[in-house]
């Protein structure tokens, strides 16, 4: 029987909430369909850092390589800057593991109200997949001067390697989707990055001329989500366009309690990372809950990343069964429950 060491990180916040759930749903999967989650929890977050300076501790990065995959909950308490915790655990692994990739399914489902008024599910199924570790986010400025003529600077920095890569791996997924990629750039403003983004886009275009290729501006990008969910197969855009495009994505599905996302490494070198959109939701955290759906989604993702497909569908099929039944939802679905009635009610789904 095979087992997959999985470094949990539940960080902060109602991430402490969602994983265990997520955790509960493997475990079910992995009895179901013959093989072993084996989880080794790290304490790291925000509450380390109080204690100890640090978000994880200075070989956190190489502890976390020898893992299959890493599950992570969220990151961010308001007793520390979020650009401290964020740069400290989430980016750091994102950026020092090179998990490029970061794709993050918006599909409706059967059962919650979206509010898209009189859409149905099979109009929205949308695949982004988000550029992870430069652009936006690359880290490169700085702030000089004090008073009146401060100045902070934060450059963009697009690589015409990382910008083909990604475009790349979401034209290969259009290929064995829907054949339809739409991406995302403001060329019309950004002359030099967002350009090389376009010049890049046509010249991978070309080695798919199967695949329906459709350039938008984001601030078109997205209107259009709203007003023509249906156009969208494959989306790609840079790091900080498709942040806000998934957060977008996610109100489109309902809640941002059901947007999963997995940081892929394609290349398989380092452990990719699995974790829901949302944040650590101080607003709500501590009062048992927050929809833990986000978090086993992604959980789904990373049983289909270790190729247990089979689990996999097992997984995302128990949660569109108990989202679809309505029974047992937690109150951004509109229900009453508790996230690990919800946990309990998937991995008991997932188990029939
Ligand atoms: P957030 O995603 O934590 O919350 C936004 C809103 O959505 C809140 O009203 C919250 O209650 C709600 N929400 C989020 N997840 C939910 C769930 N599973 N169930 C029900 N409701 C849910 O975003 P924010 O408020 O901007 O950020 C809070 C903290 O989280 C900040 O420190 C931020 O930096 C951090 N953050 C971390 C991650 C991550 O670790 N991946 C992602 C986003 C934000
Ligand atoms: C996300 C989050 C992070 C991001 C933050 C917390 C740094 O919003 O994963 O969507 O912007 O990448
Ligand atoms: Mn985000």
């Amino acid at each position: 029987m095979t087992t997959y060491r999985l470094a949990v990180i539940p960080g902060d916040g109602i991430g402490r909430e969602v994983i265990p759930e997520g955790l509960k749903v493997l475990h079910a999967a992995g009895r179901r369909f013959d093989f072993t989650i084996a989880p080794t929890e790290f304490p790291w977050g925000c509450g380390y850092y109080l204690e100890h300076g640090t978000m994880m501790p200075r070989d956190g990065l190489g502890t976390l390589r020898a893992f299959d995959a890493i599950y992570l909950g969220a990151v961010g308490d308001p007793r520390v800057p979020d650009h401290v915790s964020l740069w400290g655990l989430l980016l750091a692994i994102r950026k020092a593991f090179d998990l490029y990739a970061n794709v993050r399914p918006v599909r409706l489902l059967e059962g919650v109200a979206t509010p898209l008024a009189g859409r149905r599910p099979e109009e929205v199924d949308i695949l982004f997949v988000r550029e992870n570790t430069e652009g936006e986010y690359a880290g490169v400025g700085g702030r000089v001067g004090r008073g009146p003529d401060e100045v902070a600077l934060q450059t963009a920095v697009f690589t015409r390697r990382a910008t083909e890569r990604i475009l790349r791996y979401a034209f290969d997924l259009a290929r064995r989707r829907r054949r339809r990629l739409a991406h995302i750039t403001k060329s019309n403003a950004l002359q030099y990055t967002a350009v090389l983004w376009d010049e890049v886009a046509a010249e991978v275009a070309r080695d798919y001329p199967d695949v329906d290729v459709l350039k938008l501006h984001v601030d078109a990008g997205a209107y259009h989500m709203v007003m023509h969910p249906e156009w969208f197969d494959v989306m790609v855009g840079s790091n900080l366009y498709a942040d806000i495009l998934t957060d977008l994505g996610a109100a489109l599905q309902g809640s941002l309690g059901l947007a999963a996302s997995a940081n892929l490494d394609p290349g398989r070198i380092a452990p990719s990372m699995f974790e829901p959109v949302h944040g650590s939701a101080p607003d709500i955290a501590g009062t048992g809950r927050a929809n833990p759906l986000a978090a086993i989604w992604s959980a789904s993702l990373l049983l289909e990343h270790l190729g247990e497909t089979a689990a996999a569908a097992a997984v995302f099929t128990a949660l569109c069964e108990v989202v679809r039944v309505g029974e047992v939802r937690t109150p951004d679905l509109g229900g009453r429950s508790f996230t690990a009635e919800v946990g309990d009610a998937v991995a008991e789904a997932v188990r029939r």
